[in-house]
């Protein structure tokens, strides 16, 4: 279906993004942010690239984000 294709697309691209960003300390957060700057920080492109395309992939009818389950 195009929209999934689409929203495929879109997350792979956001997680890709944010998980650069957590690797070099660009992105910043709550008071927990530290804990995914170290956990990005070892990760490879090919590593980054993987986790985005494998993430996107999985069914999102009760997807929340960090914001939402405060
Ligand atoms: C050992 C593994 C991980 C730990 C300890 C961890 C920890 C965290 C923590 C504490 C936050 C909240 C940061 C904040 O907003 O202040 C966060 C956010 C986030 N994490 Fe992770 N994480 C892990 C794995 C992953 C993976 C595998 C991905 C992507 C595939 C990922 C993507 C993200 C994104 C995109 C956010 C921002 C969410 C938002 O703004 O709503 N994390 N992580």
């Amino acid at each position: 279906m195009v929209e999934d294709k689409a929203r495929f697309e879109a997350s792979r691209r956001t997680l890709e993004a944010q998980l650069h960003l957590f690797r070099t300390g660009q992105r910043g957060g709550c008071d927990r942010a530290h804990l995914m700057t170290k956990a990005a920080r070892g990760l490879s492109d090919r590593n980054i690239e993987a986790l985005a395309t494998f993430f996107s992939n999985l069914p999102h009818d009760n997807a929340t984000s960090t914001a939402e389950r405060r």
